[in-house]
């Protein structure tokens, strides 16, 4: 079976690690990609054609993974060439996910929840499709919502209404501590109900959410553009934190 990557980043590298098969050959192009692209390509168990279009040609699946800004784009020159299935799994959000259904054919909507370099990979996946890709829990942790796309989309931005809401909430409890000097005592008394690993977990979340609060500012505001209708107002006080930073 050949497995084409359009993009490779952190989560064609990875997964091309994870998934390690006698059956499965990867392949992916250099073509028009950076140079930080081409050493992950040179890394990793590849095989390189010269162009995007002889390594879809060849493809059973084809997975898009490289950037949701580019996400349309990217099936728009490619899909002509997918004689398999086309599977998404950039960061889209549902309406998107229609968007691309409608330019290719055996769609597979695909969403990973958390970092791919976690311990346990989880991909959630939906579209008539998807079944067909069960295989791959020989190696990940896949599940197949339903026959809908954009099941995984909608699912993985219901997840973000509540992770990055209570990211921003924890942000400005953590702050207030700090200025009363109390930040070991509430942890401590919130580890009590919460978990041992409370503090860890938390200022991971913390780090993570003021480094890169900007994307995930976009993303809250992609939640209240999709499913909201005046009634998110966690969400929305959400995003107006995240934008003082
Ligand atoms: N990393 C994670 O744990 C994670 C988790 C959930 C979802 N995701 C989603 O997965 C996608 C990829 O994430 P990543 O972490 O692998 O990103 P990354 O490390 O930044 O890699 C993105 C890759 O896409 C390539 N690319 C961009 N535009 C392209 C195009 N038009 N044609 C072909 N290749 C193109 C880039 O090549 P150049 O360097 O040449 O531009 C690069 O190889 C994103 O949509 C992200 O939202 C990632």
């Amino acid at each position: 079976m050949n497995i084409t990557f359009i993009g490779f980043g952190k989560v064609a590298f990875n997964l091309v690690d994870i998934i390690q098969s006698r059956d499965i050959v990867f392949l992916t192009s250099k073509e028009n990609r950076s140079e930080s692209t081409i050493d992950l390509i040179n890394k990793s168990n590849v095989q390189v054609c010269d162009t995007f279009m002889q390594a879809i040609e060849s493809a059973d699946i084809v997975i898009s993974v490289n950037t949701p800004s580019k996400a349309i784009e990217v099936a728009k020159s490619y899909s002509k060439y997918c004689n398999g299935i086309f599977l998404d799994l950039n960061n889209i959000s549902p309406k998107t996910a229609l968007e691309i259904n409608d330019l290719v054919d055996n769609f597979v909507d695909g969403a990973i929840i958390g970092k791919i370099d976690s311990k346990n990979p989880t991909i959630y996946l939906s579209g008539s499709k998807a079944e067909e890709l069960l295989f791959l829990n020989d190696y990940l942790d896949i599940k197949v919502i339903s026959d809908n796309v954009g099941d995984a989309s909608r699912l993985k931005l219901l997840r973000s209404t509540y992770t990055k809401s209570l990211s921003a909430l924890l942000i400005e409890s953590y702050q207030l501590a700090q200025s009363l000097n109390l930040e070991d005592e509430f942890f401590n008394t919130l580890s009590l109900t919460e978990g041992d690993d409370f503090k860890e977990k938390s200022l991971s979340r913390i780090n993570n959410t003021l480094k890169s609060s900007k994307r995930k500012a976009e993303e809250l505001e992609e939640i209240l553009d999709y499913f909201g209708n005046g009634d998110l107002e966690m969400v929305e006080a959400a995003l107006k934190k995240l934008k003082q930073f």
